[in-house]
């Protein structure tokens, strides 16, 4: 070309390279046949690139460029959620239900009549369906909890989703924007008849049908996950007025009204004894259900007060979700290894006989250090029981001695790190936990960066276990800061990466060269700073270099920073 393009010829191109680039991409993704070579797709997203960079106002959210953000290899673009989704504080007695609805009494004012709203707590994966005017407009996964995952194309095939809600015309609920929250799962009969089939055609087994289920939303053709069978059981329903929910009793009855299911096993509960018959109702019939559930979840009621109760991290106070006792098997340990974390704790683990406990496959369990093992006495070749509370990691309590052959071997802390050979050190005398303190240890390093791209710090797409050594095995990366700068050609010399592969591993980096600093701070794995502190740390210091800068006592004046952090 020799004059550069008018804006209007701009914008004919781009639409056309627009068009041609998603038909290739579609292609390429969804039908997984490419009709061009990598070379022709990289020639015309550059060219798009580049006319973009000059006109940036003709930038759209449905660019091919503007895909790449978080959905490289995913192919999903990321939505801020609304409201944010939250999660639940766990209890796991009548005694731990007293302390919590005491505590929000009081919060409230004295003479508040408590009463709450009962429900299964379901077990499967979150998911937001937004509606515009009565119409599905969006489907979101609950991600992070403040940004989650835009899996429309994928909700849109869930037969107990309606595309419009049903309801009287003329109701609220069909006016403007009405957001509908609940637990996408498969059921028990349809995750059986699933792994039958898969057996039958030679496919490895799915562990649990919530996996299941979390890996089928995040499927690329929609196609695949209509034959799945997913169900959506609705527990929540928010208004932009919340005036239009005044209590969890009307949410449920709404949200029947409008086509949802979900609520069948919910009830109101008039008082704190009643919460613990809730409890027991449920204690037998629980495995009874059509699909699985970790727990029960008690709300306040009333949604004024549930609102003004706040959140605690990313609890809200108003609620709490009912743990029954973890579940418990026998299975023996086939070896202890140690494994070295980002930090260097060097964690003793068991390799289990695989058994299924609570639901899902159990080949591995923490045995958190050394003393344990020794208080314990647990030894390889010992049959052991193993539990598993909810999401918790799998743990072993106890050897059955009595089983015992007497071949059994105790298990020797290592001295010195399997990784990288350095001395293990403790920090303090009195600490349980040896540390390889070789911040350049192999294992460290990975895990670092890994825990640095993972979703909750900078999200880098991408960068999995696997490219993540890969990448460190060549010896391109060595730190974090090695990532940005990595080359598109330095990748291609690797088996891994192929011309697309690549483009995209780099753009996914680009994209995180200036990440929201709560991310970067949670991404730094400094120890004890969890997500939370990290957004606490930037709300109140703003940059990264006042944060470097900080005193002590200046730090200590940021909640949840205490002496130990
Ligand atoms: S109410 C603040 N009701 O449990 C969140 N949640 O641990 C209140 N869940 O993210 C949500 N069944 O995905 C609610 N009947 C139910 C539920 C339920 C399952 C999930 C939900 C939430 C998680 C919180």
């Amino acid at each position: 070309m020799s004059k550069p393009p008018t804006k209007e010829e701009a914008e004919a191109r781009l639409l056309k390279l627009r068009e041609q680039i998603a038909q290739y991409d579609y292609e390429y993704y969804v039908l997984d046949t490419p009709t061009v070579s990598d070379a022709v797709w990289d020639g015309l997203f550059g060219e798009l690139k580049t006319i973009e960079q000059t006109y940036p106002e003709l930038v759209t959210p449905d660019s091919p460029t503007q895909r790449v953000r978080g959905e490289v290899s995913k192919g999903f673009t990321s939505v801020r959620h609304k409201n944010r989704m939250l999660s639940l504080n766990d209890v796991f007695d009548e005694a731990e239900v007293e302390a919590w609805a005491k505590r929000i009494a009081k919060l409230l004012p004295a003479e508040t009549k408590l009463t709450f709203f009962g429900d299964v707590k379901k077990d499967g994966l979150a998911g937001s369906l937004i509606y515009q005017d009565g119409v599905l407009q969006q489907g979101v996964t609950r991600g992070d909890g403040f940004e989650g995952e835009d899996v429309t194309a994928n909700v849109r095939t869930i037969k107990s989703i309606p595309l419009r809600l049903r309801g009287k015309p003329g109701s609220n609920f069909l006016k403007g924007r009405t957001e509908v929250r609940g637990e996408i799962v498969l059921l028990k009969k349809d995750f059986e008849a699933l792994n039958k089939q898969r057996e039958k055609d030679g496919l490895p087994l799915f562990a649990n049908p919530r996996n299941t289920a979390a890996g089928t939303i995040r499927q690329l053709d929609p196609k695949l996950v209509a034959a799945r069978k997913l169900k959506f059981l609705a527990y929540d329903i928010i208004r932009d007025n919340p005036e239009d929910v005044p209590t969890n009793h009307f949410a449920y009855q709404t949200m029947k009204e409008l086509g949802f299911t979900g609520g069948e096993y919910s009830r109101p509960i008039t008082s704190i004894k009643d919460i613990h018959t809730y409890v027991s109702e449920w204690e037998e019939k629980r495995n009874d259900l059509p699909y699985n559930i970790d727990g029960l979840v008690v709300k306040l009621d009333d949604r004024k007060l549930y609102a003004n109760l706040g959140v605690v991290g990313k609890n809200p106070r108003a609620a709490i979700a009912y743990k029954y006792p973890a579940e418990q098997t026998t299975t023996k340990v086939k070896d202890i290894f140690v494994s070295i974390g980002r930090t260097g704790a060097a964690t003793p683990v068991a390799m289990l006989e695989a058994v299924v406990v609570a639901g899902s496959t159990v080949q591995m369990a923490t045995l958190h250090n050394e003393g344990e093992i020794k208080r314990k006495d647990i030894r390889i070749g010992d049959t052991v029981v193993v539990q598993k509370a909810g999401d918790v990691i799998p743990e072993v309590v106890e050897p059955l001695v009595k089983l015992r052959t007497g071949d059994e071997q105790p298990f020797v802390m290592p001295t010195h790190c399997p990784e990288c050979n350095t001395k293990l050190v403790k920090l303090k005398a009195d600490e349980a936990v040896w540390r390889c303190p070789n911040v350049q240890c192999p294992s460290r390093v990975h895990n670092h960066i890994q825990h640095f791209a993972s979703k909750g710090a900078l999200d880098i797409e991408g960068m999995g276990e696997k490219n993540v050594l890969a990448l460190i095995d060549a010896k391109l990366i060595h730190d974090t800061a090695d990532l940005y700068i990595l080359t598109k050609e330095q990748l291609l010399e690797l088996d891994r990466f192929a011309e697309i592969s690549a483009t995209k591993l780099i753009a996914a980096i680009n994209e995180k060269r200036n990440p929201p600093l709560a991310r970067f701070v949670f991404g730094l794995g400094i120890r004890h700073v969890g997500a939370q502190t990290a957004i606490d740390l930037s709300n109140h210091f703003h940059t990264l270099d006042t944060i470097a800068k900080a005193e002590i006592e200046e730090l200590a004046e940021v909640e949840g920073v205490g002496e130990v952090v």
